[in-house]
């Protein structure tokens, strides 16, 4: 399953939910209902899951357009029932994650609530909270209970369908959590779940973040840069302005600890990040109007990656791609048209 919720992690869900298809992922998951729909509506037919949905979601519309919906208590799975006569529904058991999915006691009531109404379920799952540590206890402790929620499911008369509870880390890192299906997010676009897991799957991230400047300077040594002068050049430089700022999600707090990459070297991004704009130092490099930035891509050429800004933010790569929006513009393809 290649996960692409919240706008496919923020690269853009339409063009993404193809490519992923076409690449061969067989299922395709959402979190909110909204986010299904969505895709059905841009024609979309495969295999859709979606888990996340308060009351009043319209469980109805899921069956119309056969979304697999996820009953996380005996009380949600009521209220599928009571929308749709056809309902397709899969299971989500807490296993210790301690954030959605039936937990303990609410687990029992929930395979009780099925198999009185015996309606066929197409899966069972649920989602580790460590998984990024291979060798945290957790993870065998969910695996464990995963196994026993299964088990329960099974002797109370009902058939699991499909088990899954891998994401990527565990996709990487675990094997035995593979079970029949793996819900594959931060990996899908070439992104490692945290730098330091180690693993064996090359990965390449597939977004890059490029502008044009949209001003180019020479200025003199001791000249403050961007508001509150946090950066003051050391000496004679060339600035170099990249239209790009938090509007656009880039996080303010890698002010001073950020680079770009111009004209096959890494630069230093210099000075407060501001809402719209931020200043990368060119130093003598050659440079006009209209040079094509790279704040970050796929790293094979040495530019900084979306990791290094995660770590440059105080944060992880999930929330630097997922968080890209404003003024920014998303071209798929394997050329980024208009950018060299
Ligand atoms: C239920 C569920 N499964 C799978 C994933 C994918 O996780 P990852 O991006 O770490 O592969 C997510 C994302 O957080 C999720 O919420």
């Amino acid at each position: 399953m290649a996960v692409v919720k919240a706008n496919a992690y923020g690269h853009g869900v339409g063009p993404i939910a193809r490519a992923a298809r076409e690449a061969g992922a067989v299922w395709l998951g959402a979190a909110t209902l909204d986010e299904a729909l969505a895709l059905r509506a841009a024609g979309d037919e495969g295999p859709l899951l979606s888990w996340l949905t308060a009351p009043g979601a319209d469980f109805a519309a899921a069956a119309r357009h056969d979304v697999e919906v996820t009953a996380s208590s005996a009380e949600q799975l009521a209220e599928i029932l009571a929308a749709t006569q056809v309902p397709r529904i899969q299971l989500k058991v807490d296993t210790g994650l301690g954030r959605n999915g039936a937990f303990g006691d609410q687990w029992t009531e929930l395979v009780g609530a099925v198999a009185r109404a015996g309606v066929p379920v197409t899966g069972v799952w649920s989602h580790l909270a460590c998984a990024d540590e291979p060798g945290h206890p957790a993870n065998d402790a969910q695996e464990a209970r995963f196994r026993e929620a299964v088990a329960e499911l099974e002797a109370a008369g009902v058939d699991p369908g499909l088990r899954h509870l891998a994401n990527s880390a565990a996709l990487m890192t675990r094997p035995s959590a593979h079970f029949d299906l793996v819900r594959a997010g931060i990996a899908t676009y070439g992104l490692p779940p945290d730098p330091a897991m180690p693993h064996d799957v090359p990965l390449t991230p597939v977004l890059s973040l490029k502008a044009r400047l949209a001003a180019v300077k020479r200025v003199p040594a001791g000249q403050g840069v961007s508001y509150g002068y946090r950066h003051v050049t050391e000496r004679e430089t060339t600035l170099g302005l990249v239209p790009i700022g938090y509007g656009e999600g880039v996080h303010r707090a890698a002010t001073g600890r950020a680079s770009a990459w111009f004209a096959g070297q890494r630069v230093p991004v210099v000075g407060t990040i501001c809402m719209d704009q931020m200043v990368v130092d060119l130093g003598d490099l050659p440079a006009e109007r209209g040079d094509v930035v790279t704040l970050f891509g796929p790293g094979t050429s040495g530019e900084p990656t979306a990791v290094d800004w995660a770590v440059a933010s105080g944060t992880i790569a999930y929330e630097v791609v997922t968080g890209l929006g404003g003024r920014i513009q998303l071209v798929h393809g394997t050329t980024t048209e208009g950018f060299s």
